[in-house]
C-alpha cells in the first residue's frame, strides 16, 4: 500500500479555530497549514530540520514544522505567524517591535524568530538577551545578525510590561 495516498483527516486548533483537514499520509504540518489552510506565512528554507524558517508553535513549544508530520497535530493546539495579529488588525507588541527595532530584511525568518520570542515571553515576561539567544537559536537569519531581533524582543518584553501593550 502506498501510504502517501492514505487521506487522514486531522482535527486540532489552528490560531484560536477548530480545523478538520483531510490530508494525505506524508503531508507535514507545514503542507497542512500552507497548502490546505493556505497559511503562508510560515516558511519552508531547508525542509531537513535545520533553518528554523518553518518553526510554529504546538501546544506553546516551537516545532519544526517540516519535521513534523500532519497527523501529528492532531489535538494540538497550532500557532502560526498569522495568528498573532489582533481581531482589529493591531499587530502584536513583538510584530510592532521587530520594525521599530529593525530586526527585518528580507524578512524570511521572521514569522519564526516572531514566534520563538512568543514562546519566550509566555515563560519568560522580562527575558535576559541569554535567554533570547537562546530561544531564537534554532533560528538560522542570513541577514540581521541577530543583533537587532535581540533588541526587538527585548523591546516588545518592556513594552508589554511597562505600557500593558498586548
Ligand atoms: S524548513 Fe524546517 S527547519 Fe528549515
Ligand atoms: S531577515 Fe532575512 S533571513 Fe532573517
Amino acid at each position: 500500500m502506498n501510504t502517501s495516498q492514505t487521506e487522514i483527516d486531522v482535527t486540532c486548533t489552528v490560531n484560536g479555530r477548530s480545523v478538520t483537514v483531510r490530508t494525505k499520509g506524508g503531508d507535514r504540518l507545514i503542507d497542512m497549514l500552507r497548502d490546505y489552510l493556505h497559511l503562508t506565512g510560515t516558511k519552508e528554507g531547508c525542509s531537513i530540520g535545520e533553518c528554523g524558517a518553518c518553526t510554529v508553535l504546538m501546544d506553546g513549544l516551537p516545532v519544526n514544522s517540516c519535521m513534523v508530520l500532519a497527523g501529528q497535530a492532531q489535538g494540538k493546539e497550532i500557532l502560526t505567524i498569522e495568528g498573532l495579529k489582533h481581531e482589529d488588525g493591531d499587530l502584536h507588541p513583538l510584530q510592532q517591535a521587530f520594525i521599530d527595532a529593525g530586526a527585518i530584511q528580507c524578512g524570511y525568518c521572521t514569522p519564526a524568530m516572531i514566534l520563538c520570542g512568543y514562546a519566550l515571553l509566555q515563560r519568560s515576561p522580562r527575558p535576559s538577551v541569554h535567554e533570547i539567544k537562546q530561544a531564537i537559536s534554532g533560528t538560522l537569519c542570513r541577514c540581521t545578525g541577530y543583533v537587532q531581533i535581540i533588541e526587538a524582543v527585548t523591546l516588545a518584553a518592556d513594552r508589554i510590561q511597562t505600557k500593558g501593550e498586548k
